[in-house]
């Protein structure tokens, strides 16, 4: 028995030592993979040594399609099985939101179509399959909402073909990640698949380009979407007033920040007289957003003529560009050290968390009792918005992970050792008595974010001494975070608590 317990833990070392082997193997073999290598690196630089740059942390940002990816899902010591993944997804590549007055929109197609790129080749069968959803089940008023993007000329916000491809290749990845672990075996009948939406056309359509590219084809008598009215995806627990009196503040730094940037005031007069605009109807226009489509689809940037508007004509340059992406970024930076977004954020995703925490524990108690496990405690997807998934990385103390870009993807799984195989370290720890009945596995969670695996930099793995002990974050740790130590941060134990005390 000795000899077997030791046996695993050298097979734990090995599983967790070839992790960076190979990702240099992967960065090794070309121009695409050393370029990954290096922002591997930039995903969590704790401290930050040097500024990033603002123009190829905005490449990023795109997410552009057209390179080779590593994703560390579905990674674990042999014979650990998965019990769950619950992924939460940021939609993929969209039209703008915004318009900047008197310039031309950018010219984008937004009808599918493999002879454009980016192309996948599941993008037909895809276009196909969405023409039979009608078998689905929509929650209202899902139903109604389009299952494609397909206007010659995008909408406002519509998904574009960019942002399907990325999610065909999220969905792909996991696939393959996951197609080992039987998550969710051919013969999957009682099982159902389970997403969860805002009402808006990208997340949906994002949803499903992700689910197809996770199992092509699938049935759709076996689709539950849910619609989820909020973009913290918090169901019925909404109600949380101070949650609302932490996002105040946090705006009133924001604005603080910006106002005292001389350089980017100076910027945005310079674009407003440029466009023969003011500078506040400039500013309201939000005019990163458009310039970031331009950017990620290269397209010029916008040009006006001079002379009659009263503008002085020219075009919107790289520069100015630059300048509000390099305010955005310290502002990202002096958000981590201020610490009011943090306080929001743990408020406003503790329903998901909690919902997240609670299908984990029950798929575990199903697992030991030897039952059939409910759809959405094996797999569901949750897609969102870039305000749901930047909230949930602060809250799960990912201060130093980069905003969401584009089909960003934050994945949670759930692992539970071999029967009768507690770690040495565990036996040496749990008093005798319980040792002799924990017979069967230990519950374990992996965080993922884009691919990387983040569990240690997590808040409640953090301080796990993965050599000295389990080299994988147990479930508790987990547990206990969510329903009790994530409050901490507002002096709270409880949401209850945390939501409704008085202001003091
Ligand atoms: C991918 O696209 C981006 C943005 O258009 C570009 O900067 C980058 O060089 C491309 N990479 C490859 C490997 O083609
Ligand atoms: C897209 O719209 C066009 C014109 O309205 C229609 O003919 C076509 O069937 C639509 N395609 C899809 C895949 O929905
Ligand atoms: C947290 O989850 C539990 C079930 O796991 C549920 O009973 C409880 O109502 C949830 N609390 C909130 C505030 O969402
Ligand atoms: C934290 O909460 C406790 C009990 O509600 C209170 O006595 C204490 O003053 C609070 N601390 C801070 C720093 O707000």
């Amino acid at each position: 028995m000795v000899s077997a317990v030791a046996a695993h833990f050298l097979l734990f070392l090995v599983s967790v030592n070839l992790i960076p082997i190979a990702a240099e193997l992967q960065a090794a073999d070309g121009g695409a993979g050393a370029a990954l290598g290096k922002s591997r690196k930039r995903v969590f630089p704790v401290p930050r040594t040097e500024e990033p740059n603002p123009i190829s942390e905005a490449y990023s940002y795109c997410n552009t399609p057209n390179r080779t990816e590593q994703a560390w899902e579905g990674h674990s010591p042999v014979d650990y099985k998965l019990l769950s993944v619950q992924v939460m997804i940021r939609h993929g590549d969209r039209y703008p939101l915004y318009y900047i007055p008197k310039t031309k929109r950018p010219a984008i197609d937004c009808t599918l179509s493999t002879s454009r790129k980016p192309s996948h080749p599941l993008l037909n069968a895809f276009i196909r399959h969405m023409g039979q959803g009608a078998r689905g089940h929509w929650e209202s008023p899902l139903g109604s909402v389009p299952r494609l993007p397909n206007h010659s000329a995008c909408e406002m916000g519509e998904l574009t073909q960019t942002g399907v491809v990325q999610h065909l290749r999220n969905g792909q990845l996991l696939h393959r990640a996951y197609k080992r672990h039987k998550l969710l075996p051919a013969d999957w009948s009682p099982r159902q698949v389970w997403l969860e939406t805002t009402g808006k056309s990208r997340t949906l359509q994002s949803g499903l380009a992700f689910l197809y590219g996770l199992l092509p084809d699938f049935d759709w008598a076996r689709v539950t979407a849910r619609h989820q009215w909020s973009t913290l995806f918090c169901g019925a627990a909404c109600d949380c007033p101070a949650r609302n009196r932490h996002l105040e503040e946090e705006q009133r730094r924001q604005y603080r920040l910006r106002v005292s940037d001389t350089e980017l005031e100076r910027t945005y007069a310079d674009m407003a007289r440029t466009l023969g605009l003011l500078t506040r109807q400039l500013r309201a226009a939000n005019p990163i957003d458009s310039l970031l489509c331009h950017l990620c689809h290269g397209i010029a940037f916008p040009c006006v003529p001079g002379g009659g508007g009263g503008g002085g004509g020219g075009c919107l340059t790289m520069a100015q560009f630059a300048v509000i992406r390099r305010q955005q970024l310290d502002d990202e930076a002096d958000r981590r050290r201020a610490g009011l977004y943090r306080k929001y954020a743990v408020l406003a995703m503790y329903p998901y968390l909690n919902r997240t925490a609670g299908k984990m524990e029950r798929v575990a108690k199903d697992n030991e009792a030897g039952r059939q496990p409910r759809g959405e405690e094996v797999f569901s997807l949750s897609s969102a918005h870039d305000v749901t998934v930047a909230p949930l990385l602060s809250a799960l103390g990912l201060e130093g992970a980069r905003f969401p870009r584009f089909a960003a993807r934050v994945v949670f799984e759930l692992w539970k050792s071999p029967p009768g195989t507690r770690g040495p370290a565990a036996a040496a720890v749990a008093p005798p008595k319980k040792r002799a009945k924990a017979r069967d596995g230990e519950l374990f969670i992996r965080v993922l974010y884009n691919g990387e695996d983040v569990t240690f930099h997590t808040d409640f793995c953090r301080a796990h001494d993965r050599h000295a002990r389990w080299p994988l974050c147990p479930l508790k740790n987990f547990l206990s975070f969510v329903r009790r130590d994530m409050f901490a941060v507002v002096n709270a134990t409880s949401y209850q608590e945390a939501c409704y005390r008085r202001p003091g």
